[in-house]
Parts: structure tokens; sequence; C-alpha cells
């Protein structure tokens, strides 16, 4: 029987990465995958596939329509969809090895397998073959991430009505493409397959886009988003799909009930979320407690109910996003090795990776309302920045919100190109409990899109130079 100091079970960017940690602390650990490759949703069938769509798909955007004003003469692109999912394959293929190379660099063992708790101390392990091994552990960590959540009635086949696993790998540019949630999922997919020409029509629940975004980013968003050419229907729900014809007849009514209507689509995408997976992990019977959502439950230092076994990432509460999972890998590794293990929940930036990309951290407008914070605005817009009026792309802009007595920042809202880099001088400042007035006086480089963000900061105090 092998024995560890740590044994994770998942190898997501929660799984792997507290794996490497432990190691660099000194542990014995080895990490437990049912699937054939390592990485997880992120680096299979989320984060990194949809990048590599979303880059692709951009620039086949830009080809037809944007380089001939900057006299660039191309004849109009045409699309050869095996390459551009190979270029994808490729992408995964080369992160997926690095993971791997990472657990042979820190010497970490790779299970493959079906990992069931057993119990405090030990992890049974049954792999392809139906083999079991059990391990022995001092600790665990569950890592075991998250699933698509179902829409009711509606059956997933992944070839016409598909999840964001299927909408990664459409074999055919989809004449029109319905999309039930205009979450993460739904704009950044939505996005992809627009762009390489389908007609795309988003149904959303709510009377809003992105919800948990501030509302007015997302108010203004989507305006861009019908600018170009995406449909929405706000406060409805898909309540059934035909699928026994050529086309599907998705059945859409008003999210309060009332006359549906019938929508065609060669394709439905289901994005309504994404839920807790603990399927096969034997939690129940080991005695680790679930919340009242399914998630794993854990205290500030990411233990469970039983003794020695913790969890993070996507099954347990909070943001389902990558870099809160890798942080909170890092924090359970630094605490079983004594130390201090900590991720601050009040600055995890979100970005969503469309064209411009919408970028935020810490608290939204609402929010302060909501809980009476006394606040200021700072915004200012991209079409006022010298780099993106040079550039041409002057969608968006940059919003601040900081506390009206003390001046710390709050919040930082950014559509605009870039965004998702840009965010990160806030998370920076937000960290040090930084003032508006301290981003202000911060020296810029010039001409950069980040200037926008010096300016929102200076908009706080009144006094932007540009507008
Ligand atoms: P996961 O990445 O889900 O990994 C869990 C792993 O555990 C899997 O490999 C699974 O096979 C394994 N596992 C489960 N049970 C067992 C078991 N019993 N035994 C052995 N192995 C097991 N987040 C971002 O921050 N940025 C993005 O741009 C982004 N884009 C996304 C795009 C899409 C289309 C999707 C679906 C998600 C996206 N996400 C993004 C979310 C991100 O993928 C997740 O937040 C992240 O992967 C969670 O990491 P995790 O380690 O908790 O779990
Ligand atoms: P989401 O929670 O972001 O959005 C789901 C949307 O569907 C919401 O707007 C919700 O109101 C709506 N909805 C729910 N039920 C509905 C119904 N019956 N009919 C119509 N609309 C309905 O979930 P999504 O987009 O599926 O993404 C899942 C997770 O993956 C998210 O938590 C997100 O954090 C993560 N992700 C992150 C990305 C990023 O960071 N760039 C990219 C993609 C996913």
């Amino acid at each position: 029987m092998a024995t560890y100091d740590l044994v994770v079970i998942g190898t997501g960017p929660g799984g792997y990465v507290c794996a490497i940690r432990a190691a660099q602390l000194g542990m014995k650990v080895a990490v437990v995958e049912k699937n054939s490759t390592l990485g997880g949703t992120c680096l299979n069938v989320g984060c990194m596939p949809s990048k590599a769509l979303l880059y692709s798909s951009e620039l086949f955007e830009e080809a037809g329509h944007s380089f001939g004003k900057m006299g660039i003469k191309v004849s109009a692109p045409t699309l050869d969809l095996p390459a551009l999912m190979n270029f994808k394959q490729q992408g995964i293929d080369g992160n997926v090895k690095g993971v791997e190379f990472l657990m042979k660099k820190n010497k970490i063992d790779v299970v493959s397998g079906t990992g069931k708790v057993l119990g405090t101390g030990k992890v049974e392990v049954t792999g392809a073959d139906g083999k079991a091994q059990t391990l022995e552990t001092k600790n665990i960590v569950i890592a075991s991430g998250s699933a698509v959540a179902n829409l009711k009635g509606i059956e997933i086949d992944e070839k016409r009505i598909v999840s964001s696993t299927g909408a990664l790998s459409l074999e055919k540019v989809p004449e029109k493409l319905i999309v039930v949630g205009a979450g993460v999922i739904g704009l950044e997919l939505g996005s992809v397959w627009r762009r390489l020409g389908a007609q795309v029509t988003v149904v959303e629940f709510l009377d809003r886009i992105l919800p948990g975004m501030d509302g007015e980013v997302a108010k203004q968003f989507q305006r861009m988003l019908e600018k170009q050419g995406m449909t929405f229907k706000l406060g409805a729900k898909v309540t059934g799909i035909d699928s026994s014809g050529k086309l599907l007849k998705a059945q859409v009514e008003p999210a309060a009930g009332g006359t549906a209507e019938s929508l065609e689509a060669d394709i439905v995408l289901v994005a309504i979320g994404r839920t807790p997976y603990t399927a096969g992990l034997g939690l129940q019977e080991a005695g680790v407690t679930l919340d009242e959502r399914g998630r794993v439950k854990i205290d500030h230092h990411f233990a469970t109910s039983v003794k020695g076994v913790y969890a993070i990432g996507d099954v347990v509460a909070g943001p389902m996003l990558a870099h809160k999972a890798e942080d909170e890998g890092v924090a359970v590794a630094e605490i079983l090795a004594g130390q201090a293990g900590h991720v601050n929940y009040d600055v995890i930036p979100g970005v969503v990776y469309t064209t411009p990309e919408v970028a935020a951290v810490g608290k939204t407008e609402e929010e302060l309302k909501a809980a009476g914070v006394n606040y200021t605005v700072g915004k200012f817009p991209f079409t006022a920045n010298g780099r993106s009026k040079v550039n041409q792309t002057t969608d968006g802009f940059v919003k601040i919100l900081a506390d009206a007595k003390t001046d710390r920042v709050l919040g930082v809202h950014i559509i605009g190109r870039e965004a998702g880099e840009m965010i990160h001088e806030a998370c920076v400042l937000m960290e040090f409990g930084g003032s508006a007035e301290d981003l202000a006086r911060t020296c810029h480089a010039h001409p950069t899109r980040s200037e926008a963000v010096k300016e929102a900061a200076l908009a706080v105090g009144k006094r932007a130079i540009h507008m």
C-alpha cells in the first residue's frame, strides 16, 4: 500500500496546483485523475479550448471586417473549421503535456482512476480496468470540480442540443444557434459561433445579461453585442425542444409564464450554469457533509466534516473560476504545511473573454447600494484614450468605485479590448487597500489603454485630464 502526505483527487487547476505547492513544501504527493488527460475542465473542455476558439474567431472576423480600413487588402477570409479545431486541439495538448511535465518535475505520483474517499487517511482508486487499489495518506484534498447543469426536460446529446463541451467541437457552423443562458459561457461561445457565421439568439431567464456583474456594465455590453449581431430574449425561458424534424424547435416562454413562441435552430447550447461534481467520491459513506446546493461544506481552512479531508475549487462554494481554484489549492497546501494559507475572496477578478472583454474585481454599484456604502464613481471612456483612438477600438469604459470618505477602491469594472489584462493593476491596488488617489498618482506608460484606468481614478476626484 502506497503511503503519502497528501492525495489530491482531481487534476484541474485546483488539484494540480495544490499538488505542486504541497510538493514544493516537501510533501510526498499523489494526484488521482479519472479522465484520460490531466488538467480538468479548464484545460480540456473549459478555459483553454474556449480561449483558442475566441482568439481564432476574433482574427477571422477582423480579417473580414477590419483589415481593409487599415489599408491591408486581403480577399474575404474563408473558414477551414477542421483546421481551426486542430489549432484548438494543439493548444489543449500543449497545456495538458505541460501539466504532465510539472507532475514529473515535482515528483508527484499520478494515479489513474476514480478516487473514492474511504474516510480519514484512505483513498480507494478504481482504474479503467476495474481494479482497485488503496492509497494511504495523511491528508486528502477533494478537487473534483463541477459538471454541466441540465435544463429540466431537455436532454443534452452533445450533437444538436449541446453543453459547452459540444459547443467547443461543432463539426459545422450552425446557421441558427440558440443559446440558453446569457452567462459567461453563453456569451463567449455565442460570440465564437456568431463570428464564424451563425445567427445567434440568446434566451435568458432574468431581465439582464451576466448576473452578478455591475448593472451598467451589463447593459452597455449587451448593446455592443447586439450591434455585433447577437439577438437577446431576456426574461424568457426555454421550456422544451422538439428534435423530431431537421431543425430543432425550441419553445420559448416569458419567464413569468404566458404565451410560448417557437424558435428554430440547428443547434441549441444549454449554458445555465454548472453544478458541483461529487459522483463516485463516496462522500456520504465517508461522512463528508454537503451544503444545501450539493457543494462540499468546508470551514475557513478548507476542512470538511471529516478529519484530514479538505476540499477546494468548483466543488466548494464561491465563484467557479480556475484562478479561485488555484489560489485555494495553494492556500490549503500551505495550511497543511503549517503556514498561514489564505485566499482574499474580496479580490478575485472575473473576465469575459469576448470582444470587447469585460473585466471586474470587487463590488458592483448594486452591491454597494444594497450594503448602504457611500461611494464615489470615476468613469473614463476608451473614446477619449489616445491609443484606443489610433487603433480604432474605442468601445467601452473604465469605472472605478471608491469609498466616498476614505477613497479606498472598492470595485473596478472595465469593458474594453484587453480589459482582462488591465484589471490586474486594480487587483494589486485593492490587495494593498489602495485608494483611487494612489492609482491616479501612479505613472502609466503612454500610449496605453491602461491610461484609461488612471484617468478613471483621476475622475473619482473629478480631475480627469483628457475628458
Ligand atoms: P475541474 O477543472 O473541473 O477538475 C476536476 C477534475 O477532477 C477533473 O479532471 C475530473 O475528471 C476529476 N475528477 C472528478 N471526480 C473524480 C474522482 N472521483 N476521481 C478522480 N478524478 C476525479 N474559468 C476561468 O477562470 N476562466 C475561464 O476563462 C473559464 N472558461 C471556462 C469555459 C468553459 C466552457 C467552462 C465549462 C468553464 C470555464 N471556466 C473558466 C471555469 C473553470 O474551468 C473551472 O472553474 C475550473 O476548471 C475549476 O477547477 P477545479 O480544479 O475545481 O475542477
Ligand atoms: P452562469 O452562471 O455564468 O450563467 C448562467 C445564465 O443562465 C445566467 O444568466 C442565468 O440567469 C441563466 N439561466 C439559468 N437558468 C435558465 C433557464 N432555465 N433559462 C434561461 N436562462 C437561464 O453559467 P455558465 O455561463 O453556464 O458558466 C458556468 C460557470 O463557468 C460560471 O460559473 C463561470 O464562472 C464559469 N466560466 C467562466 C468563464 C470565464 O471566467 N471567462 C468562461 C466560461 C465559464
